[in-house]
């Protein structure tokens, strides 16, 4: 197999980047074997030892970190974070940046909610996946199959993940939940979309980055997954299927600790609960929706994209005065922005992908402006 020059360098910061701590050689290994693929565990030795002290630290015997401020150049936009200029749309601030990077330079208590839809596979968003995707290859991405004549957009396999993709997600999301809890104020609301066979992980994960879990919000949806019989074996067993086709999305909500009773909270953070809809109705946890429509798709050709009438009854939703600012650190084409500014609200969105930064510094102004239907936007 030839990879490009400096792939495995970059999946070996890539790597280290998302665990946030140094690790063997061997961990360095399986880490990013799960994003390129088999390589030569030499070649991954002699990238440590040629890239130290430059770009890796050896902190000791057979074990690396990222070296703080050493990093490859063709990656220096990315990695500017805070210092990265924001692009602004109406109340929407947008920052091409590695929201890791960019989480760890926010002042503390800056962020009143959090609404996010990050990327499961960890590999799917990859600069390799993501070429594959574009150019219709497939790799991690799922291509349902097209019918009614339609050729149906790419989605990431999550069943493919295995018990070490697992235990990635967990240490993803508990450093996600460590740098949220800290940039967030107290009571903020962090709700972050997921699927109902990763939902546990996550919301275990940020439990443990010190975020109280406080529910789940069902997206009723019909989802392309689940619902088929068993592979090759159709006919034998025509009658079963492997797993129930899913017909909601669960997104996992979580709080950062309060200060004092909601009240309190309430007064001095402007945070600690959810926005009515309407003063003799609460904020419900069962939010009917449908898949993206096409218009939404055509404006942002994202392949996670989700849709206007759900995100803007979500959105106004996490701020319970209408205060404050809602962060999407992966905000891919924007549609949390586009919400935030059809609702009135102050928002920042954060994406690495410099293809989906650009798609969504043009889509989010288009999307605020999508009229939803009344029977589409029912907590409106
Ligand atoms: C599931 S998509 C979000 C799509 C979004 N909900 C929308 O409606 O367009 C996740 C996004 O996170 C981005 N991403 C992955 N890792 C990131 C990181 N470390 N920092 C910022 N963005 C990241 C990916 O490029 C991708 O666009």
């Amino acid at each position: 197999m030839s990879l490009a020059p400096g792939v495995i360098r970059d999946s070996i910061v890539d790597f280290l980047r998302t665990v946030g701590r140094d690790a063997s050689t061997d961990e360095i290994i399986a880490g990013i074997q799960i994003r390129i693929g088999q390589v030569p565990s030499s070649s991954v030795r002699s990238y440590l030892r040629l890239n130290t002290p430059k770009t890796f630290e050896r902190t000791s015997r057979g074990r690396y970190r990222l070296k703080i401020d050493g990093h490859s150049s063709d990656h220096a936009s990315v990695r500017d974070g805070n210092e990265a200029k924001a692009i602004e749309i109406g109340q929407a601030c947008l920052y091409h940046a590695d929201c890791f990077e960019w989480l760890e330079n926010q002042k503390p208590a800056s962020i009143h909610a959090v609404v996010t839809d990050p990327p499961y596979g960890l590999v799917e968003y990859t600069a390799k996946e993501t070429a594959k995707l574009r150019a219709g290859k497939g790799g991690i991405w799922r291509i349902p199959p097209s019918f009614d004549g339609h050729q149906r957009a790419p989605l990431p396999r999550f069943t493919v993940l295995n018990e070490e993709d697992r235990r990635e997600l967990h240490v993803f999301f508990k450093r996600f939940g460590t740098l949220v809890a800290r940039a967030a104020v107290p009571g903020a609301n962090v709700v972050i979309a997921s699927n109902p066979l990763l939902a546990h992980i996550v919301a275990a994960a940020m439990a443990q980055a010190g975020l109280e879990l406080r529910g789940y919000i069902a997206r009723q949806v019909m989802t392309m997954r689940g619902g088929d019989r068993p592979k090759n074996a159709h006919h034998e067993f025509e009658g079963v299927s492997v797993m129930p086709r899913s017909q909601w999305e669960p997104w996992v909500v979580l709080r950062t600790p309060l200060d004092g009773r909601v009240q309190d909270n309430l007064r001095r953070w402007k945070t600690g609960g959810f926005r009515r809809p309407s003063a003799d109705r609460p904020f419900g946890d069962v939010i009917r929706s449908h898949p993206t429509p096409a218009t939404e798709k055509r404006i942002a050709a994202h392949p996670s994209l989700k849709p206007q009438a759900f995100m803007r009854q979500l959105v106004r939703a996490v701020l319970p005065l209408g205060e404050g600012t809602v962060l999407d650190p992966f905000m891919g084409a924007g549609s949390t922005l586009a919400a935030a500014n059809a609702v009135g609200y102050t928002s920042i969105g954060v994406e690495l992908d410099k293809h989906f930064f650009d798609l969504a510094t043009g889509a989010v102004p288009k999307l605020a402006e999508i009229p939803v239907k009344a029977s589409d936007a029912s907590s409106l």
